[in-house]
């Protein structure tokens, strides 16, 4: 939800910092603040808004100079977003300061405790009650130093954190203790990146990626002590603590809006090589099927599924839905999609066959991670498709499929749908194959999906016009998606598209099933977006479209090229290749991606980060 980053090492650390907070942004954008350790002791600047308005602009007023320090950049949680509840927060002496993403759940207790023995408080936050518990600790510590061999902040940090439930990644200075900073993970994800002379601690990689490559991802329970030269990993459930250094797979440049406006339009414009990548080394000719490196299942355990249960939220779970169609189609396996958060809390009766399937782009999703574990608890194999290498869920699940997207920062997901439903293609053609999929129809569905990429240039190349017709239409105020069977997931992933980045009141219905009361919101001032290809119920759709027309309702058609009937019948139409229908949806999706960006930024919104939104949701 939040983002933290820390340095420590020789260089003047405060405009890494920034920098890095600048490339975190999009885990939250309500507040920021900086920590650093220098002769003067802790020095702290925070702001509330943006970070370049807000605390950008303080340290340019304000400046301040050290090479220890942590920062952060808050999603509120606990206390409206405000100077007071911004991060980073001091224990009761002022000695401590600590960055936290993640919620302490058991924070009122604490507080009520802490403030019994005389602690005062400055914020709302569950954070600033963790960092007076640590400073609790240190202080018994500074009196009876332990025999762990451990930092005296570490062994404080382990102590508080025996205390807390919730979630955490923490990164935690002392004045005492220059040149040195522990960071602590549940839940909430933390990495170490290893330098020379210098080591950084980072909500992930993105934010350190331009000064390393080499990345140690740390496990629920670590404790690392930072110094410049050297990390120590100590964990608060076992006494042996791995530490393995790994390659980053993406470079800064990744990471960077490059010539683009928005990330969300570089985004939407990698695309094609999105869909490469996601296909790459996974292509099995010979057999007309799929194949991949990391699902740790054996032909005949796969075999054995006959049910799939889908755990996603979000734009992941449109992803899923296609992926239901799919997985019947091709393999005749029933499969459901669940919103991860229902059903961590449902009692679903899946049998110990059913495979149960996370889909996530972050791989850090509160609730995708909880529906995980349920699954597991229950003793079901459970694949990940993920997009973030060494996220909490990646390392979870029994094994899964990378999407290998890049870094993906624009708060509103689109690269990752198209990642996740390539790769869920060729996980059902794969399932297929193993049951009773022609090898006829499996070379069939390879050759189309190896023309997708062409065919989204393709559709990217109408950029321009799809930005006048998002001229058009932004000022209306509702709009409806619609589509059918495949379709359906892509309406409701192109309102969701829509809402998030204009605050256009938008919804996804299955074409058909408007005049089931939806269509009572029909006028001239509601438009309707249907995806319409040619396929087996185009003229059924088309008869959807006639019903919608007639109470008035402007149209546009997200068509197949060549089709000569539609343009007769609605008022605007953007057209697609023709592909196999089970395809269209990576097709479809990317012109209602376009079309949300460009109403977005015609409202003057902040598209790339929409309000109350945040990237990757940690916290349940
Ligand atoms: O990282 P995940 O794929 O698990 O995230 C799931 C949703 O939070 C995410 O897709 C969200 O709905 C996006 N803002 C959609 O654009």
């Amino acid at each position: 939800m939040c983002g933290i980053i820390g340095y420590v090492g020789r260089r003047s650390c405060p405009s890494i910092l920034l920098e890095g907070l600048r490339r975190l942004e999009y885990r939250g954008y309500d507040s920021a603040g900086i920590c650093i350790l220098n002769q003067a002791g802790l020095e702290i600047r925070k702001r509330v808004g943006r970070i370049d308005a807000g605390l950008g602009r303080l340290c340019t007023e304000r400046p301040v100079d050290g090479s220890t320090g942590v920062a952060h950049t808050r999603w509120a949680t606990h206390g409206p977003p405000s100077d007071e509840n911004s991060h980073p927060h001091l224990d009761q002496s002022g000695r401590i300061a600590v960055v936290h993403n993640g919620v302490i759940e058991n924070y009122q207790k604490l507080r009520d405790r802490l403030a019994a023995g005389g602690h005062q408080f400055h914020s709302e936050t569950d954070t600033e009650v963790l960092a007076h518990l640590i400073g609790v600790h240190y202080d018994i510590i500074c009196r009876q130093p332990s025999a762990d061999g451990l930092h005296p902040l570490a062994t404080a940090v382990m102590a508080a954190l025996r205390e807390v439930i919730g979630t955490y990644g923490i990164g935690v200075v002392c004045r005492d203790h220059p040149g040195v900073i522990v960071g602590a993970r549940r839940g909430s994800p933390l990495i170490v990146g290893v330098g020379e002379h210098e080591n950084f601690l980072a909500s992930d990689a993105s934010a350190i990626v331009a000064h390393t490559q080499q990345a140690v991802y740390l496990n629920d329970y670590d404790v690392i002590t930072l110094t410049a030269e050297d990390f120590k990993i100590a964990n608060l459930g076992s006494d042996t603590a791995q530490a393995q250094i790994q390659q980053i797979e993406f470079s800064a440049d990744a990471a960077e809006k490059g010539a683009f406006p928005h990330y969300m339009l570089k985004e939407i414009f990698e695309q094609p090589r999105t869909i490469e990548n996601a296909l790459r080394g996974r292509i099995d000719r010979e057999e007309a099927s799929a194949k991949f490196g990391g699902l740790n299942m054996s032909l005949a355990e796969l075999r054995a599924i006959d049910k799939v249960v889908i755990v996603a939220c979000g734009t992941s779970w449109h992803a899923g839905l296609v992926g239901e169609y799919l997985f019947e189609e091709f393999a005749h396996l029933p499969t459901e999609v669940e919103y991860a958060s229902e059903f961590r809390y449902r009692n679903a009766p899946l049998d110990k066959h059913t495979l149960a399937l996370a889909i996530t782009q972050s791989g850090e999703t509160a609730d995708t991670l909880a529906g995980l574990r349920e699954s597991r608890r229950r003793g079901h194999k459970v694949l990940a498709l993920c997009n973030v290498v060494g996220s909490t869920i990646a390392r979870e699940a029994d094994g899964g499929i990378y999407l290998h997207a890049g870094p993906e920062i624009g708060v509103a997901s689109t690269k990752a749908f198209t990642a996740q439903v390539t790769a869920l293609v060729l996980l059902a053609l794969l399932m297929g194959r193993i049951r009773m999929l022609s090898a006829q129809r499996g070379s069939q569905i390879l050759r189309a999906l190896e023309a997708l990429p062409g065919q989204v240039e393709s559709i990217l190349a109408k950029n321009e016009a799809i930005r006048q017709l998002a001229l058009k239409y932004s000022k209306a105020e509702d709009f409806f998606f619609l589509g059918r069977q495949y379709n359906f997931p892509v309406a409701l992933e192109g309102a969701l598209k829509l809402k998030e980045i204009s605050y256009i009141h938008a919804e996804g219905y299955p074409a058909a099933e408007m005049k089931h009361g939806p269509i009572a919101m029909i006028d001239e001032r509601t438009p309707s977006v249907f995806v319409i290809p040619q396929d087996g119920l185009y003229e059924k759709t088309l008869a959807n479209v006639a019903e919608i027309q007639a109470r008035k309702g402007p149209i546009i058609a997200i068509a197949t090229e060549g089709d000569q009937e539609i343009a007769k019948k609605v008022e605007d139409v953007i057209r697609i290749p023709p592909t196999l229908e089970c395809l269209v949806p990576l097709l479809a999706v990317v012109p209602l991606q376009l079309l949300a960006y460009h109403i977005a930024v015609a409202r003057g919104c902040d598209v790339d980060k929409p309000r109350n939104l945040a990237k990757s949701v940690t916290v349940e």
